[in-house]
């Protein structure tokens, strides 16, 4: 079982509400459970930024499926390799609010204040995650 990491972003679609992103998270950790995928999803109103962890058969697979989700579009893969250890293995899918995006932490990670994960590497992408996982204190 080898373990991957995959990072990508991607922008909301007309067809979402406001209850999608509750379903989605609340039927991600579940299924993400089952299939010992952890990760971590970071959602402004506009875009997402998700990074996935697990074997490679069932990264591939979830990904294959997030694809062809019509509530968001232009899914770009910002990273994708193998790994050595899990950086989110506490979260079957932890969730960073608009809220916890802060300023001087965009900053860091990316030429602008804003957060669009289109602007990023994926390693700056990765790195946003881990310092916003750090500094938000529920992320379920
Ligand atoms: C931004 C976004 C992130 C998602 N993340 C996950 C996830 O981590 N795990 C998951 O199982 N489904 C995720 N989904 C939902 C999948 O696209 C798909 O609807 C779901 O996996 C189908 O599950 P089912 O085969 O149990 O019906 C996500 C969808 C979106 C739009």
């Amino acid at each position: 079982m080898f373990l991957v990491r995959l990072v990508y972003a991607s922008r909301v679609s007309d067809s979402l509400s406001t209850d999608d992103v509750a379903q989605i998270l609340e039927h991600s950790r579940s299924n993400n459970r089952s299939n010992d995928i952890s990760g971590l999803l970071c959602f402004n109103h506009e875009y997402f930024l998700q990074c996935l962890e697990g074997s490679r058969a069932r990264v591939n697979a979830l990904y294959q499926r997030i694809l062809s989700d019509t509530r968001h579009q232009d899914i770009l893969l910002l990273s994708y390799g193998e790994i050595t250890e899990r950086n989110f293995g506490r979260w079957s899918m932890g969730y960073i609010p608009a809220s916890s995006i802060i300023r001087e932490t965009t900053m860091r990670f990316s030429g602008k204040s804003e957060f669009n994960p289109y602007e990023m590497t994926g390693d700056s992408a990765h790195a946003l995650l881990a310092e916003l996982a750090r500094n938000t204190p529920t992320l379920e």
